[in-house]
């Protein structure tokens, strides 16, 4: 029987990963929040037995489960369902989109900490989440290809960081293990890992929207494990939480 996993949250980045773990030979499971019938037709693209289902089911249906939704919907994840599963948590806070929540922007916690309160008996593994939805599919390579790129892991559990890690591997990208949840401010949204090493160089003195175009259509540059390491241990946690990797450019105003 080939592997099971559930993606709650069938949206730009759950339905890319979902397609890369259904290329890799995985059943998928999805859900949303308009119910299954809203996703007949993506389940009918993917290769193997997907199917689409409530968020609750899809919890039950596997024991690995990506979850994939704007951060401020983690209040409505199904936290009994999804007990003794490990949750691969792709979130990222952005206050503009989320509301603001001042234990983060006051940086005493992490997004994924607080996913990891609302689901206590699940553990928690933040990832793929450090690269955009197009060119997560665009440059995913088979282990040993000379183009391969690394992404992040962060998680307090380290067999389900290294079951996360094996599930990544299938699906075309190098896990690097750079600590706990507390540690996991170093991948967020805002921070110079999250999206603009996996970008080509930007040209210099681009306006605000040239750089919004370059981040989404630009070019995508390799990243290796080292030089994961290397951004997430120079990261510093200064700066406003939550910006958008277009906010990061120097651009001419
Ligand atoms: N897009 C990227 O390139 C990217 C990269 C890195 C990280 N991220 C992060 O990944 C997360 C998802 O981003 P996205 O771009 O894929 O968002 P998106 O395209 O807006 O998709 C969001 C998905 O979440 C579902 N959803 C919303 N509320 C739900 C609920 N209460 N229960 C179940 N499903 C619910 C939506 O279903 P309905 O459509 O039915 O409402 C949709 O399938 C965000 O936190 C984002 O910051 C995104």
């Amino acid at each position: 029987m080939p592997p099971t996993i559930a993606f709650i949250g069938s949206g730009n980045l759950g339905r890319t990963i979902a397609q890369l773990a259904a290329e890799a030979g995985f059943d998928v499971v999805l859900s949303n929040s308009r119910g299954p019938e809203t996703l007949t037709d993506l389940v009918a693209e993917l290769p193997g037995h997907a199917r689409a289902t409530t968020p609750a089911q899809a919890a039950q249906a596997a024991d690995l489960v990506v979850v994939s939704l704007p951060f401020h919907a983690m209040e409505q994840l199904p936290a009994e369902a999804l007990a003794g599963k490990t949750v691969i948590d792709t979130m990222h806070y952005f206050p503009d989109r989320d509301g603001r929540l001042a234990e983060l922007d006051e940086r005493r916690t992490t997004s994924s900490e607080l996913l990891q309160r609302r689901l206590p008996d699940s553990p928690i593994v933040k990832t793929l989440s450090s690269m955009d939805f197009i060119r997560m599919y665009s440059g995913a390579r088979p282990i040993g290809h000379p183009e391969r790129s690394a992404l992040p892991v962060t998680g307090n559990d380290a067999e389900a960081k290294a079951e996360v890690a094996r599930f990544m591997d299938t699906i075309g990208y190098d896990a690097v293990d750079i600590g706990s949840l507390a540690d996991s401010w170093r991948h967020e949204a805002g921070i110079p890992m999250n999206v603009l090493p996996y970008i080509g160089e930007p040209p210099k003195g681009m306006n605000q929207e040239q750089a919004h175009d370059w981040v989404y259509n630009g070019p995508s540059a390799v990243v290796s494990a080292s030089h994961v390491r290397e951004l997430t241990d120079q990261a510093t946690r200064t700066g406003r939480v939550g910006l958008f990797p277009e906010d990061l450019f120097p651009v001419d105003k």
